[in-house]
């Protein structure tokens, strides 16, 4: 593999996209949704994208179609794919660079046919080569953890739609598992337990911000109280609810305990010193659901290893791919190195 003198890291996220671009960083990081607008039918035109189109979510007119196309960690749409691409690479003038490589990264259970759509997906849009890298590799990397230390390292990347765990050790997954779920699950159990129990209907949008602002996982015994804007499911007409603030980390157990089942499922089969070297080093937890506050904690009682979130946790796996890019070590960690 040959890297050029530019190489472009894309984190392909389902819910944030973000992009490092060699000798400049970071420089792009946005919802990864696009906006069509479908009036004339036979030619659909971008209308808006990312934070942009985010925000019309719910609340777009019928003329407006919106995609996203990145479900649970996978292409799911080519063309939405490459258009959103494009776009996105468009806007930080990515076209001035020629054809560079590109570095995208790839949940652990990919089949080989979705692969194949992100090799694709990179090559229309312009890359001369297309390097898959693992998240959780990436993840671990950009955890400002040498990667390749002899002791076992765990790492788990919780974000909107997939949960990536893995147990690394001199740079290479000893154990590793990746779940379709995240914090959209959050959102959807608040939604459905606000219909449930208060017989109003919310919008995912209006869960995500009540997560955002009063997110948390145990019933602390506070007796706060929020005010929740709805649908009436009888009457049909707007409603507004008092929600306790406790009533949300009831909503949100199921899901929590199924990510920390997740997580603990990478133990099996784990040798002992590795997880001796897990217990005295601790979980890392990144991803922007390791971020619901109180989460870190709740994991460590139930898994009984220490566990902490990372320094930024959000931009960690895209801070990864940087590093490798970087330090020209990519080769190594490839999904093509790993021989998979
Ligand atoms: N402070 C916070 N508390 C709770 N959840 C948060 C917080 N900040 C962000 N999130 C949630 O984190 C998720 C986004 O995380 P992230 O950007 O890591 O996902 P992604 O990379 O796009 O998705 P994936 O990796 O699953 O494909 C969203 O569900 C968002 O609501
Ligand atoms: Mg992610």
């Amino acid at each position: 593999m040959s890297l050029f003198a530019t190489t472009i890291g894309i984190d392909f996220g389902s819910q944030h996209t973000r992009i490092f671009l060699s000798n400049a960083g970071v420089i792009f990081e946005e919802k990864t949704i696009i906006a069509f607008d479908t009036h004339d039918s036979g030619n659909k035109k971008i209308f808006s994208f990312g934070n942009d189109a985010y925000q019309m979510l719910g609340r777009a007119p019928e003329s407006i179609s919106l995609v996203t196309p990145v479900e649970r960690g996978i292409i799911v749409n080519q063309q939405d794919a490459i258009a959103f691409l494009n776009i996105s690479l468009n806007s930080i003038k990515t076209f001035s660079l020629g054809k560079p490589a590109i570095v995208i990264t790839v949940p652990t259970h990919i089949t080989n046919i979705q692969l194949r759509t992100a090799y694709e997906v990179g090559r229309l849009v312009g890359a001369s080569e297309v390097i898959p890298l693992q998240t959780q590799i990436a993840a671990l990397f950009g955890s400002h953890i040498e990667g390749n230390e002899v002791h076992g390292r765990m790492i788990a990347n919780i974000g909107a739609e997939t949960t990536s765990v893995a147990i690394v050790s001199l740079g290479g997954m000893l154990s590793y598992t990746c779940a379709p779920l995240g914090g959209v699950d959050l959102d959807n159990a608040l939604v459905a337990y606000i219909a449930q129990k208060h017989h109003i209907v919310i919008g995912r949008h209006t869960a995500e911000q009540i997560k955002l602002s009063y997110g948390c996982v145990v019933d602390d015994g506070s007796n706060e109280v929020i005010s929740v804007k709805g649908i009436d499911t009888v009457t049909q007409l707007p409603k507004i609810i008092k929600l306790k603030k406790q009533e949300i980390a009831l909503a949100y157990s199921n899901v929590l305990y199924e990510i920390i089942q997740i997580i603990g499922q990478v133990f099996r089969d784990t040798r002992a010193e590795i997880i001796s070297d897990i217990i005295d080093y601790g979980i890392l937890l990144s991803g922007g659901t390791s971020l619901l506050p109180g989460f870190d904690v709740l994991i460590s009682e139930k898994i009984g290893t220490p566990a902490q979130v990372v320094d930024d946790p959000s931009r960690v796996v895209i801070r990864g791919v940087g590093k490798l890019i970087s330090t020209g070590h990519i080769e190594a960690y490839t999904l093509a190195a790993s021989g998979k």
